[in-house]
C-alpha cells in the first residue's frame, strides 16, 4: 500500500510538480511530497561504517572542499527534509583527518533573491590572505541559474560556521545579451589567478548537444566579465555539470595549487555528463594567452573518454591540500535503488573515500589512491603467503569482518599460452564485462575477489581481471560484476568494466577493494582503474558476509601478495 502511494505521488508529480517557466527547461525534477517523506522505520542495513554520509536524508554532490588553518572542510548538497532530491542547501562537516567528521549547521541555504529557489553546487577558492570564498549556483525567483558568492562571517572561527552572501549577488547571470541558457548554467569551479592579475572561473553549460565550459574573468572576484569563447567545448556530449580544472605535475606525485602554471605542468579538465551520469576527464595543455584548454591527442572528450571511476561516481570535485601538498578528489556515490526504495530507506547517497590523485608516468592518464589516513581504521591484519590459485578454485580469506574490510591482493601470471584472443571489435569494456561475467570461464581469468559473498555463494560481487591476447600485446580487462550481488531483484545490477593499462608479462596485477556493507570501491593496477559498485546483499550482511579469492580460468595464477584488514567504524555523524 505504502509503495503504491509513493508511486502515485511520483507519477502525478511528474506531470504537476515542475513549476517550470516558459523559457526554461527543467534541469532537475522535484517529486513533490516525496522530497519531504520520512519513513516510519528507516532501513539501516546498507548504511556504511567508514564512508561519509549524514545520519539521514538525501545527499548528492560534494561542494567547496578545502583545508583552512589545518582543518578539512566538506560541504555537500543536502535535503534537510527528506531522502529524495529537493530543498537543496549546503550541509557542512569538518575533520582533522578526512576520516572522522564533526557535523555543523548548513553553511548556505536559500536566503536572498539570488538563491531563493535553491543553493546548488559550487567550489571554494582561497583568496590572498588565506580568505576562503565560495562561488556557487543559486536558483533565482524566475528559476534561472545564476552564480553567487559567499564568504565566512568570522575568519577567526576555525569551523567557519557562518557564511555571508554579497548583496551584489548574482555576480554572473544569463541576460538577453550573453545568450546563456538559463537552465543550463551551473557549478562554478575553484577559480585560478593568472600572472596578469585576473581571476578565471568556468561554469558548466550547453547549447543544444554541445557541452560548454563558459569562462569568466575578474580582477576583484566580484565583478565578472564573460569571455567570448569558452575555455573548452565538445559536440554531442550534452550538459556539462560540475566542471573541475586543475594543474598536475609531470614529474612528481605532489599536487599543485590550482593557479600554478609553467614548465613540467599539464592540465586536467573533468566534466560530469548529465546525460549518462559519468565523470570523464581529459589531460591536456592550458594556453593562458588564449585562455583555451586543448586536450592532448588521444585524450578524447565524452563518454568514451577516460573516467575517474567506471562504476558509480559522479559530480566529483578536487581540492589542493596545501598542508600535505596533494590533490584530493571527492565523488558522490548514488544509490542503485529506485526512488521509492531509497525513500523507504530514509537516506540516499554516500561519498567515496577521498582519493589522492596524480598524473601517471605515461602522462596519459591519472592515478588515484585512497587517502593514506583511511589506513588508521585498519585492524586485525591477515596476511597470506604466496599461493598458487589453480584454475577453477576458490580460497576463503577468513578472520576479517568481510562486511567492512580493506583488502590488497596481487596476481602473478607466468604462462600466457591459454589467453583468449581479443576480437578487434570488442572495444567496449563494460559490455565485454557484462557478456563475460565472473561465471564465464576463460583461458586466463576471470581471477580476482568475491566480496560481500554469502556462505554458499548465493550472493557475491565479483571484482576480477581477464587477460586477452591482443595484437602484439596482452590486454587486461578489469570488471566489477554485480549480477549476483543480491537475491533482491530490484536494485540496478549493471556490470562495470574498463581496460587496464598494465602489461601482465612485466608487472603483477594488483587489486585493492574497500568494502563497506553496500559499497565496493576497487582500485586496479595500483590505482590506474577505479570501479565503485553499490550493492544490496540480503544474506551477505554483517557476520553473514565472506571474502574469497577466486580463479575461474583454465590457467593457474599466483597470489604473490595478500593482506586484508577489518575496518573500524569512523566517527561521522
Ligand atoms: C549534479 C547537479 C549539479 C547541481 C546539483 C543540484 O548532480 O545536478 O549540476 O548544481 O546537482 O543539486
Amino acid at each position: 500500500m505504502a509503495i503504491s502511494c509513493v508511486w502515485l505521488i511520483c507519477f502525478l508529480s511528474l506531470f504537476l510538480g515542475h513549476g517550470v517557466l516558459d523559457q526554461l527547461e527543467a534541469s532537475h525534477i522535484v517529486y513533490t511530497n516525496v522530497e519531504t517523506l520520512q519513513p516510519a522505520s528507516p532501513n539501516q542495513t546498507y548504511r556504511t561504517s567508514y564512508h561519509f554520509q549524514p545520519p539521514k536524508n538525501w545527499m548528492n554532490d560534494p561542494n567547496g572542499p578545502m583545508i583552512y588553518k589545518g582543518l578539512y572542510h566538506f560541504f555537500y548538497q543536502y535535503n534537510p527534509n527528506g531522502a529524495a532530491w529537493g530543498n537543496i542547501v549546503w550541509a557542512h562537516s569538518t575533520s582533522e583527518d578526512l576520516v572522522n567528521w564533526t557535523p555543523h549547521d548548513p553553511a548556505i541555504y536559500p536566503s536572498q533573491q539570488a538563491d531563493i529557489n535553491g543553493c546548488w553546487s559550487g567550489s571554494a577558492t582561497i583568496l590572498p590572505g588565506e580568505k576562503p570564498a565560495f562561488l556557487y549556483t543559486g536558483i533565482d525567483p524566475g528559476s534561472q541559474q545564476v552564480q553567487n558568492i559567499a564568504v565566512p562571517k568570522n575568519l577567526s572561527d576555525p569551523f567557519l560556521r557562518e557564511w555571508v552572501k554579497s548583496p551584489k549577488n548574482p555576480l554572473m547571470a544569463p541576460t538577453s545579451m550573453n545568450k546563456i541558457n538559463a537552465s543550463s548554467f551551473r557549478d562554478p569551479t575553484t577559480a585560478w589567478l593568472g600572472p596578469d592579475g585576473w581571476w578565471r572561473v568556468i561554469i558548466g553549460s550547453k547549447i543544444d548537444r554541445q557541452g560548454l565550459a563558459i569562462l569568466y574573468r575578474s580582477k576583484d572576484f566580484i565583478y565578472w566579465i564573460k569571455a567570448n569563447d569558452p575555455l573548452h567545448s565538445a559536440n554531442g556530449t550534452g550538459m556539462w555539470e560540475c566542471p573541475d580544472f586543475f594543474p598536475v605535475s609531470t614529474t612528481s606525485q605532489s599536487g599543485l595549487d590550482t593557479s600554478m602554471l609553467g614548465l613540467g605542468i599539464k592540465h586536467v579538465l573533468k566534466l560530469s555528463l548529465d546525460d549518462t551520469k559519468h565523470d570523464y576527464y581529459t589531460v591536456g595543455t592550458y594556453n593562458l594567452a588564449m585562455d583555451r584548454y586543448i586536450p592532448d591527442s588521444g585524450s578524447v572528450d565524452g563518454d568514451s573518454g577516460l573516467r575517474y571511476d567506471y562504476g558509480k561516481f559522479y559530480a566529483s570535485k578536487t581540492f589542493y591540500d596545501s598542508v600535505k601538498s596533494r590533490r584530493i578528489l571527492w565523488g558522490w556515490i548514488n544509490e542503485s535503488l529506485s526512488e521509492v526504495d531509497f525513500v523507504k530507506q530514509g537516506w540516499s547517497g554516500v561519498q567515496a573515500i577521498p582519493r589522492t590523485l596524480w598524473l601517471d608516468k605515461s602522462g596519459k592518464q591519472l592515478v588515484q589512491w585512497p587517502i593514506v589516513e583511511i589506513e588508521t581504521l585498519r585492524t586485525n591484519r591477515v596476511d597470506s603467503p604466496s599461493t598458487e590459485l589453480k584454475g577453477g578454485s576458490v580460497l576463503e580469506i577468513s578472520d576479517v569482518t568481510a562486511a567492512h574490510a580493506d583488502v590488497e591482493i596481487s596476481f602473478g601470471v607466468s604462462e600466457f599460452k591459454h589467453a583468449d584472443a581479443l576480437d578487434p571489435s570488442w572495444t567496449n569494456p563494460q559490455l565485454l564485462c557484462s557478456q563475460k561475467g565472473a561465471s564465464a570461464k576463460g583461458g586466463l581469468g576471470p581471477f580476482g575477489l568475491l566480496v560481500l559473498a554469502s556462505n554458499y555463494l548465493e550472493e557475491y560481487t565479483a571484482v576480477f581481471f581477464r587477460i586477452f591476447q591482443g595484437q602484439n600485446k596482452y590486454v587486461v580487462l578489469m570488471c566489477s560484476d554485480q549480477s549476483r550481488s543480491s537475491l533482491n531483484q530490484n536494485p540496478d545490477k549493471t556490470t562495470y568494466g574498463a581496460f587496464l593499462d598494465v602489461d601482465p608479462s612485466q608487472e603483477q596485477l594488483s587489486l585493492r577493494s574497500l568494502i563497506d556493507h553496500s559499497i565496493v570501491e576497487s582500485f586496479g593496477g595500483d590505482g590506474k582503474v577505479c570501479i565503485t559498485s553499490r550493492v544490496y546483499p540480503t544474506l551477505a550482511i554483517e557476520d553473514g558476509a565472506h571474502l574469497y579469492a577466486f580463479n575461474n580460468g583454465t590457467e593457474g595464477v599466483t597470489i604473490s601478495k595478500l593482506s586484508a584488514w577489518s575496518m573500524k567504524k569512523a566517527q561521522i555523524s
